[in-house]
């Protein structure tokens, strides 16, 4: 299920929000700050703890780390760094898609029923918001259509139900776009009608 809002994504009690981080993954502006501000200094030490995979680099553009929420409503924050827009031809939409990706996985393969996104890439990353939303969507949509076998490989069967019949099918994941302006929810609600 999608669901568009109108918000600041750290007063959200889902399982997991999405931090449009930096790669060094150790706060900055925007979201991010907001997010760190929110969590508390322990996210920071978190973070700290996530190893290097290069000098400078936790988490290269369009992977995905996950953190516990610590101060937040959420359970957990998964930290995603889009790509700083160009032109649009040097990889951008698909880095941009793989931030989706990567965080929806991760998100399933952590149990969570619950994501929200903020709008990665389309502030000071200066990527143009009508392309970055329907990136966004376009590949929420497809998570969630091939949701049943990923998040059955990800995440543990659940144990028999009282009638004794073991359930087959995990619930689908509730991802929430939240948008810190109007204006950007109008452009995700022109494109899910
Ligand atoms: N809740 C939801 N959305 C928010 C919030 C908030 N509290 N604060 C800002 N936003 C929105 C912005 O309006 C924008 O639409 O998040 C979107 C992403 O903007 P940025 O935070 O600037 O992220 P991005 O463009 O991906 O740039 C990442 O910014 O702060 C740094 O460390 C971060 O270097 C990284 C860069």
């Amino acid at each position: 299920m999608i669901k568009i809002i109108q918000g600041d994504i750290t007063t959200l009690a889902v399982d997991a929000i999405v931090n449009a981080a930096n790669q060094v993954m150790l706060g900055g502006g925007g979201v991010d700050g907001a997010i760190h501000y929110a969590a508390g200094d322990e996210l920071y030490e978190a973070c700290l703890k996530v190893p290097e995979v290069r000098p400078g680099v936790r988490c290269p553009t369009g992977e995905a780390r996950i953190t516990p929420g610590f101060k937040l409503p959420a359970k957990f924050v998964i930290h995603t760094v889009g790509p700083v827009y160009r032109d649009g031809q040097h990889g951008e939409p698909e880095k941009l898609a793989a931030c989706y990706r990567n965080s929806l996985t991760l998100a399933a393969e952590n149990g969570c029923q619950s994501i929200a996104f903020p709008c990665i890439s389309t502030g000071i990353y200066g990527y143009p918001k009508e392309e970055a939303a329907q990136i966004a969507v376009r590949e929420v949509h497809a998570f969630l259509s091939n949701s049943e076998p990923q998040i059955g490989r990800a995440v543990a069967p659940r144990p028999p139900q009282e009638d004794g019949l073991a359930s087959s099918r995990p619930p689908e994941m509730e991802v929430i776009f939240c948008c810190f302006s109007e204006r950007d929810a109008n452009v995700y609600r022109s494109l899910i009608a």
